[in-house]
């Protein structure tokens, strides 16, 4: 519960690669933080809490384990690190890693490369990251594991340690289902991630490629901003990284003079021509060949342009042990060649193409000097390259060109957006951003750099672990009614003096599902064990149900029940004989037009079907195709609720079933009227599987028992997991008997 969740205990960070640089020299090991980015922004986080950063410390050891003097070094700076051998990285890193999940991710299904083996090597070292990670923490600590690398580690951490505080950012992008289907041990990734309780991805677009992964590939059915899985609720969050812009603006102690200087150079070396700016590591994801080739394009179309404008390209080197990286950078070598070659003069050369790292004052000068930044991945997670040549651009000049699928452009709405795969449409935008007049480069970047100046990488990690905590305080599943429990409560029914009255509901909880809601005709043993409860002395029983009143009456023909119909519409006291309505005359002018709506759903969702209830109209969707059914049936529900939200109708929705009927009308409304008809209420119990009992559960005294048949949260104490389960409790409750009842009876 909220009130009693245990205080935040400290943050730990977990990601492949930790953010150092290591050196060894002479015996001697020296650890270096690296400045920037996700660094710098959570540094101060983790070291306030007392926590630490886990990771790779970048190269590995023939054993994968780290000597003393490495972890030493490492602890100096407040991080943990976790050894890989050289087997384990190939397998985990280079192979499963950066040529299977990434590609695939990026819609390069052509260049994943899958193997079982890399597999195993992935599980293996996600299982020593979670080994690592059990070492240092807690139960109360708070785990926020990063990226694509560790997929699987939010449900290690979530089975060694349930009640962890654990989020999981996807830095990349969460494809399409269509496409993240491919991927061999698609189950696993998806349960794998879905151990967090906050899942954060970048846009609201890969949230909800990951709910409609999570739909088709696990059954489950989602929510807008959360998922139910085992008994917990998953929350899906869209907070696309920040960068911290002052790093990016002029200021003092920022090595000004360098950038300067830097910045003169540049202005030298293009002699006048404007500057198109591409920045990125060499990835066949960034669209350099592409670009390069608009630019070709581009200067064909006017060859005299050459004269006017020039391009840089930094490819900063990347994964070059993998072979499409090495193919990527023959590719671009050559092209850049022959393009200089086409248009180059002696003394002017079109392109200036840079296959290295370039020096932080370097980068500052190269973004404050581009007249246009030509930033066109064809796919990215995010690309902090646009933001930081936005914050860098402190007059609000300069145009950036930024490709339609990285996740930056939802944020950076006002830059020309280009599809990066066309080239016509990227020369165009080149043309008209080297043209464009300068008060609507201002108009365009002055809105832009505010976005990026106006959140912090400190504010996104803060509110990544805020929505963590939450979450973790909002979604208690309720606890397992074991044993020794269940002894408990027999005890105190078997004492109870007074009054003893159990509810429960029908479907799902005494009686299993069946295919058709036709076939759920009650069992011999529910009838018997019905019967004998309903014979004990003081002893009420209720069945409260969704279920027609004729119905119930009908199915349950046992002496002394009291029966609830139609989700607390109707009631029928033990031993009477009519139905009451528990409702002041319903207005029932909403129920031509509801089932008009109804007929049509149904018409659409192939094994969907209507029931007329005396009040209310139900929209089975059971046997529908589930995805089908649940998204047609939130279609309904937005239809519905916004078409009669004034007329005192409500809509419900419970397991795969949606009902319309007058508001007011539900189940604890049913059993506050039944309580507060008997004279002394002592032990009192309610159980129920679906949203619908819900409102019974909230209706219970302080003292009263409550118990969901399932796993999931819910403002229930107890819960089982089966009707079968809970029928066999029951038994023991029928059986249970004590000396003053024995008394009592007359
Ligand atoms: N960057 C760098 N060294 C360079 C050039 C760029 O460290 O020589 C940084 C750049 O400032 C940016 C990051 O690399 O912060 C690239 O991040 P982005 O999100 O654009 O792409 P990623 O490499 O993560 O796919
Ligand atoms: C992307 C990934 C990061 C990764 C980075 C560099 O930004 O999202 O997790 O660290 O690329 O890749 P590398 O393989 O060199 O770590």
């Amino acid at each position: 519960m909220a009130s009693s969740a245990p205080k935040p205990g400290r943050l730990f960070l977990v990601s492949n690669r930790l953010p150092i640089t290591m050196q060894q020299k002479d015996g001697e090991v020296q650890v270096q933080l690296s400045a920037g980015g996700l660094a710098t922004g959570l540094a101060g986080l983790h070291r306030e809490s007392g926590g630490s950063w886990i990771g790779w410390p970048g190269m590995t050891t023939a054993d994968g384990i780290l000597s003393a003097k490495v972890q030493a070094a490492l602890k100096s700076q407040n991080l943990v690190g976790v050894g890989l051998s050289p087997e384990q990285h190939q397998g985990y890193y280079q192979n499963l890693s950066n040529q299977c999940i990434w590609p695939l991710f990026h819609y390069f299904k052509e260049r994943m490369h899958y193997s079982v083996t890399d597999w195993e090597q992935y599980v293996a070292v996600n299982q020593r990251f979670a080994d690592t990670v059990l070492q240092q923490v807690r139960p109360q600590d708070t785990v926020f594991v990063q990226d694509f690398h560790l997929m699987l580690l939010p449900r290690m951490l979530r089975e060694a340690m349930p009640d962890l505080r654990i989020g999981f950012f996807l830095h990349i992008p969460f494809p399409s289902s269509e496409v993240f289907r491919i991927f061999p041990q698609r189950e696993e990734l998806l349960k794998g991630a879905l151990g967090a309780d906050v899942l954060a991805f970048h846009t609201l677009g890969y949230v909800r490629h990951f709910r409609s992964a999570v739909a088709h590939v696990l059954g489950i059915e989602t929510h807008t901003t959360r998922i139910l899985t085992e008994g917990r609720e998953v929350q899906l969050l869209a907070q696309p990284l920040a960068i911290d812009a002052f790093q990016w603006e002029p200021g003092p102690a920022k090595g000004e003079k360098e950038i300067a200087q830097y910045s003169q150079y540049l202005r030298q070396m293009a002699a006048g021509r404007k500057i198109i700016l591409g920045v990125e590591r060499m990835d066949y994801t960034k669209g350099i060949p592409e670009r390069m080739r608009a630019f070709q394009a581009f200067l064909a179309a006017d060859p005299s342009r050459v004269n006017r404008v020039m391009m840089i390209q930094v490819a900063v080197p990347s994964r070059a042990e993998v072979r499409d990286y090495q193919e990527l950078k023959n590719d671009v070598d050559r092209l850049a060649g022959s393009i200089n070659s086409e248009f180059g003069h002696p003394g002017l050369q079109p392109l200036h193409y840079l296959y290295q790292s370039v020096p932080p004052a370097e980068l500052k000068a190269l973004y404050r000097t581009a007249d246009v930044a030509l930033v066109t991945p064809l796919r990215d997670g995010l690309n902090l390259v646009a933001k930081e040549y936005v914050a860098s651009r402190f007059e609000d000049d300069g145009v950036l060109i930024l490709g339609e699928s990285t996740g930056a452009s939802w944020e950076l709405g006002e830059a020309l957006r280009v599809n990066p795969f066309d080239t016509s449409d990227l020369v165009r935008n080149l043309e008209l951003a080297l043209t464009m007049p300068i008060a609507e480069q201002v108009a365009r970047m002055r809105p832009m750099r505010q976005r990026v100046r106006s959140t912090t990488v400190e504010d996104w990690a803060r509110a990544c672990i805020q929505a963590i905590h939450h979450s973790h305080q909002t979604s208690p599943a309720p606890q397992f009614f074991s044993s020794s429990t269940q002894q408990q409560v027999c005890t105190s029914w078997a004492q109870e003096n007074h009054q003893r009255t159990v509810f429960c509901d029908y479907d799902g909880t005494l009686r299993e599902f069946t295919g058709t809601p036709g076939e759920a005709v009650p069992t011999a043993e529910i009838l018997q064990l019905l019967g004998d409860l309903c014979a004990l002395p003081k002893v009420q029983a209720w069945v409260v149900s969704g279920r027609p009143a004729d119905l119930l009456a009908h199915w349950l023909p046992i002496p002394g029940l009291g029966l609830v119909a139609e989700h607390g519409a109707f009631y029928r006291p033990p031993h009477a004989v009519d139905f009451v309505p528990l409702f002041t005359s319903p207005q029932l002018s909403w129920r031509e037009e509801a089932l008009a709506i109804l007929q049509e759903f149904t018409a659409r969702v192939p094994g969907s079907r209507i029931e007329e209830k005396e009040v209310g109209i139900a929209w089975h969707y059971r046997e529908s195709d589930p995805i089908l059914g649940a998204w047609q049936a939130k279609e309904l529900f937005q239809h519905l609720a916004e078409m009669f939200m004034e007329q005192g109708v409500q809509v419900m929705r419970g397991s795969r079933v949606l009902e319309v009927r007058p508001a007011g009308i539900h189940k604890g409304n049913a059993l506050q009227t039944i309580l507060s008809e008997v004279e002394h209420s002592g032990f009192v119990l309610a159980a129920g599987d679906d949203h619908t009992d819900e409102s019974m559960f909230r209706a219970l005294p302080d003292s009263g028992w409550s118990l969901l048949i399932g796993n999931r949260p819910s403002k229930a104490k107890l819960r089982l997991d089966s009707p079968a389960e809970f029928r066999s409790f029951l038994r023991q409750l029928a059986t249970s008997s004590s000396a003053p009842l024995q008394a009592d009876r007359e």
